[in-house]
């Protein structure tokens, strides 16, 4: 009994197994799902790929987070005319262009990502499905210091954590250049994305850091400002910190010798040259002054 009982639910199983293999092939292969990822806010339009729908074709849009079953849209001609009913939810965003049956979403926001299916009704059904996910565009990383209350002995000058909002498929990553040294994701949206880094005192003059925030629709860059972030704390700062007086000193030292030098220079030039104009000049005005004075005694 219990040998029997195995068997048929094995069998069951193996039966089930190939029904859903089938299934899932058919499904593959008959109605494959148009993919789309739009950024919120935007308008979008779900292409059909057809043209020239039969002038008085049924066509019929429904919706749904998971599964398209809520019909949003059903458009058909009754006696000569198009009566097109629209669903409260979807009122005032959508527009049917009813040669293609494509449907335009205006001003999408992100409770409208789902499934779409769009079923056109002649003779018969054909059908074509979309899935859409609506993100808004990702916030800009943050970048700070993260030293916290690490020991200043550490050989780690430069401690940085990047912070960005966290949403939907929203990734954060640190790259130095084109290399990404780290990433991270959560899918606990309720808290911040937050991802630690520790530069090396030999990285920091020579690499640019850069944070990035992604999401399928969009990204955005922070640069590592190493003056800013790594001064306070860092090793190869305090070396330069503690060089800049010394430099400074020779620089003034240089500064002297070489105004000393000139000054010298100047003085050794100046010298020989003004000695005999001078008392020459002084000479001939005595002389020229005394033979005045000559003169007019000589007049009176
Ligand atoms: C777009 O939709 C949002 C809500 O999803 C609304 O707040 C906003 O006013 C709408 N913008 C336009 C231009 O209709
Ligand atoms: C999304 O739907 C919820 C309720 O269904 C509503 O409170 C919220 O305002 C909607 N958000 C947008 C952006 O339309
Ligand atoms: C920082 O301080 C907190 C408590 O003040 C302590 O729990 C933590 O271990 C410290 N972290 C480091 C890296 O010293
Ligand atoms: C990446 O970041 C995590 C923390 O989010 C850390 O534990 C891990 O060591 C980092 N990996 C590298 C290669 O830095
Ligand atoms: C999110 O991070 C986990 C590890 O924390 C990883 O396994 C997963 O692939 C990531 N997802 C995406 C979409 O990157």
């Amino acid at each position: 009994m219990d040998y029997e009982n195995v068997t048929i639910l094995a069998g069951n199983r193996i039966l089930w197994t190939f029904h859903l293999l089938l299934c899932c092939l058919l499904c593959a292969a008959g109605d494959e799902t148009v993919k789309l990822q739009e950024v919120e806010g935007t308008t979008i339009t779900l292409h059909t790929g057809r043209t020239g729908l039969q002038s008085d074709a049924q066509i019929l849009w429904s919706y749904g987070p998971e599964k398209a079953e809520e019909k949003i849209l059903f458009s058909q001609v009754f006696k000569g005319e198009t009566v097109t009913e629209i669903s409260e939810r979807f009122k005032e965003r959508l527009q049917l262009d009813r040669t293609s049956g494509a449907l335009t979403i205006r001003n999408i926001s992100r409770n409208h990502s789902g499934v779409y299916l769009l079923q056109v009704i002649t003779g018969r059904i054909s059908s074509r499905t979309f899935s859409v996910s609506v993100y808004a565009r990702v916030s800009t990383p943050v970048i700070r210091n993260d030293r916290g209350n690490r020991s200043e002995s550490s050989t780690e000058p430069c401690f940085l954590l990047c912070t960005v909002e966290n949403g939907e498929d929203v990734k954060l990553s640190w790259y130095r250049g084109n290399e990404r040294l780290n990433i991270t994701n959560n899918t606990d949206l309720s808290v911040p994305l937050n991802l630690p880094l520790h530069i090396q005192l030999h990285d920091i003059n020579t690499n640019t850091y850069i944070c990035v925030s992604a999401n399928p629709v969009s990204s955005k860059t922070t640069s590592l400002n190493i003056a800013q972030l790594c001064d306070h704390n860092s090793g190869q700062t305090d070396r330069s910190r503690s060089l800049l007086p010394v430099l400074i000193s020779a620089g003034v030292f240089v500064f002297i010798i070489i105004s000393v030098c000139v000054w010298l220079r100047l003085k050794k030039k100046k010298q020989p040259v003004p000695e005999k104009p001078d008392e020459l000049t002084y000479a001939d005005v005595n002389i020229t002054a005394h033979s005045a004075e000559r003169v007019k005694e000589v007049n009176i």
